[in-house]
């Protein structure tokens, strides 16, 4: 439970259970990238669960039938923030292969905790902006700017609230707080909300940095 309305947590025992494999200091990268990719399924279920359908006739080797089938004119983006948003867009790929596949370069000021942009090849303006449905990828939800950074360009581009999803797989309070605050029909789907920031803007417990442990490069 959580006080608010659009944020999802997905407390599957799978996801549970992944969780603590992941969060185990001592988990190899290799075994870390399998348990995100397993966790990752079941948050992308949530967060496709309200894509819309319209009909289709389809003839079978018997006979023809009615099949619902995503609707032709809305346009799935994944947009992953790089570089650990990379590990949710092996798989939003694998189900989605239709989408259009939008990188966001951030990386974080470790001293003032803001996002730095580096890299945004997304055209200046959308065609039907309202058509688009914008999976925004990013395992930590943390101090929230990237993520806000990243809605706000998209948000700019006309694209509604209710049709962005920020998917994450911890969020911290602090981080969710500030999003929702800022844009609250954007769905947030989380596999945990952990307790807090620590003061260098670590989520508590957490998992460490996440690109680290995906990449191994957890310096010792
Ligand atoms: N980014 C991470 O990778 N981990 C955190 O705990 C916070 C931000």
């Amino acid at each position: 439970m959580n006080n608010y309305k659009n944020v999802f947590v997905v407390n599957h025992p799978l996801c549970c259970h992944n969780l603590s494999i992941i969060r185990d200091k001592n988990t190899t990268a290799e075994v870390f990238r399998s348990a995100v990719k397993r966790i990752t399924y079941l948050l992308f279920y949530k967060a496709t669960e309200d894509l819309e359908l319209e009909e289709k006739d389809v003839n079978t080797p018997l006979e023809s039938c009615k099949c619902n089938v995503l609707k032709s004119d809305n346009e799935v983006i994944i947009a992953p923030i790089l570089r650990a948003g990379l590990i949710f867009s092996d798989i939003a790929n694998d189900i989605m292969p239709f989408a259009t596949v939008r990188h966001i370069g951030m990386y974080r000021d470790e001293d003032t905790l803001t996002p730095i942009w580096y890299y945004n090849k997304i055209p200046v303006e959308f065609d039907n902006p309202e058509k688009k449905i914008i999976l925004i990828l990013d395992p930590m939800l943390a101090t929230g700017n990237s993520a806000i950074d990243a809605i706000k360009l998209f948000v700019n581009k006309k694209v509604p609230q209710k049709n962005i999803r920020f998917v994450s797989l911890i969020s911290a309070p602090e981080g969710l707080k500030k999003l929702y605050d800022i844009y609250p029909d954007v769905k947030i789907i989380t596999a945990s909300i952990d307790n807090c920031l620590n003061d260098s803007g670590y989520i508590r417990p957490g998992l460490g940095d996440a690109g680290d442990r995906i990449f191994n490069t957890v310096e010792n």
